[in-house]
């Protein structure tokens, strides 16, 4: 790889840009990653170009016919806002011949679409919750063969939306209410799998062929009633004051049991493969007091702010913060 890379750094914009002037965007409390990862890659020296996307695709194929990139750097998780059409972006990258970071059009949508990721993960021995899915407008599925209480959200949404307190449904009306309000209010198709029981484990992986799982980390509740389920909300994941409220942490995972770090390790390289990941990928697990380990979610584009999981986990690994970004690059250059 040469020294010095052209860098296109492509992100979602929630309005129809009127500038190229992107520091009016940048609310720092809204663009952590973007910031975090501008001036990363800024400071190792590759020379940045900028591009917010909303809702039209021609200013990026301009801005890459005129400025042809080594690589785009690709954050874009929605186009007009709109989350389905992540992977379309990374699609479009392919067909123009530009290398990115991160993983294909294919692994973006399996990913998001929850169910097909576990389908894939299954032969591979790999645990997921048992699930029932509730199609946008359908509240006729049975849940007769799942165990309750039950976890409710949105099949392919991502990014905690739409999980909070009532996620947790111990009875099917309350299940029932659950979907209409994820029908009604995000228009999506509800995912109901049984709820597990137990500690939340992040693990974050880097590489194509070869693949490093990072130290892992762990959400604690250290405020919460004995008694009340503990979970990541939207809340529990973004609004500080909340986090002060109920002592939620994310630190470095707490000892645990034998061996086990080595089984999460296996199982998060195995989902990665089958998932064809490339480069980064975070994959969000709980561990239930029988130490049985389910994978909750594969996360093919977790956010890479300084303080998000991956980085932090890089860093205890003596991987900085810019050197982690500088591997992603790689990767991704690598990689096509
Ligand atoms: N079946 C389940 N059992 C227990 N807890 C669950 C279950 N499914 C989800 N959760 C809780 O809800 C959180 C969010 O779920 P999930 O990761 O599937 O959603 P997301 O919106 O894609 O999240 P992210 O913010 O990681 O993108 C999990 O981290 C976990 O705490
Ligand atoms: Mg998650």
């Amino acid at each position: 790889m040469k020294q010095k890379l052209k860098v296109l750094i492509i992100f979602d914009v929630p309005e129809r840009p009127t500038s190229t002037d992107w520091s009016r965007h940048f609310r720092p409390e809204d663009w952590k990653n973007e910031l975090d990862i501008i001036q990363a890659v800024k400071k190792i020296g590759h020379e940045v170009r900028l591009l917010g996307v909303h809702d039209r695709i021609r200013p990026l194929i301009t801005e890459i016919r005129r400025h042809p990139p080594d690589i785009v750097f690709n954050l874009l998780e929605a186009y007009v806002n709109d989350r389905r059409h992540e992977s379309n972006i990374a699609g479009l990258l392919d067909l123009l011949n530009v290398k990115h970071t991160g993983s294909d059009a294919a692994t973006l949508s399996i990913c998001r679409n929850k169910l097909f990721a576990k389908r894939i993960l299954a032969p591979h021995r790999i645990k997921t919750p048992r699930s029932v899915v509730f199609p946008l407008g359908k509240t006729n599925r049975s849940l007769k063969n799942l165990k309750f209480p039950v976890f409710v959200k949105p099949l392919g949404q991502g990014g905690s939306d739409g999980i909070a307190q009532k996620s947790f449904a111990e009875d099917t009306p309350a299940c029932l209410e659950r979907v209409r309000f994820l029908h009604d209010h995000l228009k999506t198709d509800a995912l109901v799998e049984e709820y597990i029981e137990g500690r939340e484990v992040y693990a974050s992986v880097i590489g194509n062929q070869r693949l490093r799982v990072l130290p892992l980390r762990e959400m604690i509740f250290t405020q919460f009633p004995e008694e009340k389920p503990k979970f990541a909300t939207f809340k529990s994941k973004w609004d500080d004051s909340f986090r002060r409220k109920w002592g939620i942490q994310n630190i470095f995972a707490a000892p645990l049991p034998n061996g086990m770090e080595k089984k999460i390790a296996h199982i998060s390289r195995t989902a990665f493969r089958a998932l064809n990941l490339r480069g980064y990928g975070r994959l969000d697990l709980r561990i239930t007091p029988e130490n049985e380990i389910y994978v909750i979610e594969v996360n093919p584009n977790p956010a890479l702010t300084r303080e998000d999981e991956i980085a932090q986990s890089a860093l205890k690994a003596k991987i900085s913060y810019p050197r982690l970004l500088q591997r992603i690059l790689w990767l991704g250059y690598q990689s096509q």
